[in-house]
């Protein structure tokens, strides 16, 4: 007999284990303050959307303090981090001013800054931003974007970084 899910006491650290079994990739989302500086983060939560029209969403932590740099800004940039991008990832998932120094970016048409060398970047009009719990879902459309056959991508996975060499199964 099935079991009935019954609410349960919620151990966070437990969960966020749970949460770490869908082996994702890594992205950084990127967008410029009213004042042009460009400011981003590491997010592993990126998931396409829709493909007409063509849309993609992300989520954000309320207590970011870029967000209301994203939730207000009419573009974003996402850039699909590849294997050899880990520094990248580290680098954008610490708090600091001047995440974009040094770092290489082509602007995208919008002027949002696009990672260099990633995976996919896709530059997106902000649709939509969902409120929910301690996070916000923001949805955007995709205007352009660009992605790479040959490559290995940077992957997350109960809660560490990898690099595996991927194996096609037929
Ligand atoms: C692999 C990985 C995935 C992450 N995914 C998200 C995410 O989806 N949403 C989020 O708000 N923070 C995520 N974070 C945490 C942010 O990158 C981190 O809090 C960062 O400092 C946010 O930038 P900020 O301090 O400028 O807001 C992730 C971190 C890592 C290492």
């Amino acid at each position: 007999m099935t079991q009935a899910l019954l609410p349960i006491e919620i151990d966070s650290r437990d969960l966020r284990q749970a949460f770490g079994c869908f082996a994702t990739g890594v992205a950084i989302v990127s967008t410029q303050t009213p004042e042009g500086r460009p400011v981003g983060m590491t997010v592993n939560s990126l998931a396409s959307v829709s493909m007409s029209p063509p849309a993609l969403s992300w989520c954000l932590r309320n207590e970011s303090p870029n967000y209301d740099n994203f939730v207000r800004a009419r573009y974003f940039g996402v850039s699909v981090l590849a294997h050899d991008q880990e520094a990248l990832c580290r680098r954008f998932a610490t708090p600091r001013d001047d995440k974009f120094a040094g770092v290489a970016v082509t602007p995208g048409e919008s002027g949002v800054p696009l990672i260099t060398s990633a995976v996919a970047a896709f530059e997106c009009e902000h649709l939509e931003a969902i409120a929910c719990g301690d996070h916000a879902i923001l949805i955007g459309r995709v205007a352009r974007y660009a992605w790479r056959r040959q490559c290995t991508p940077l992957l997350f996975f109960q809660g560490a970084l990898h690099a595996a060499e991927l194996r096609p199964l037929r």
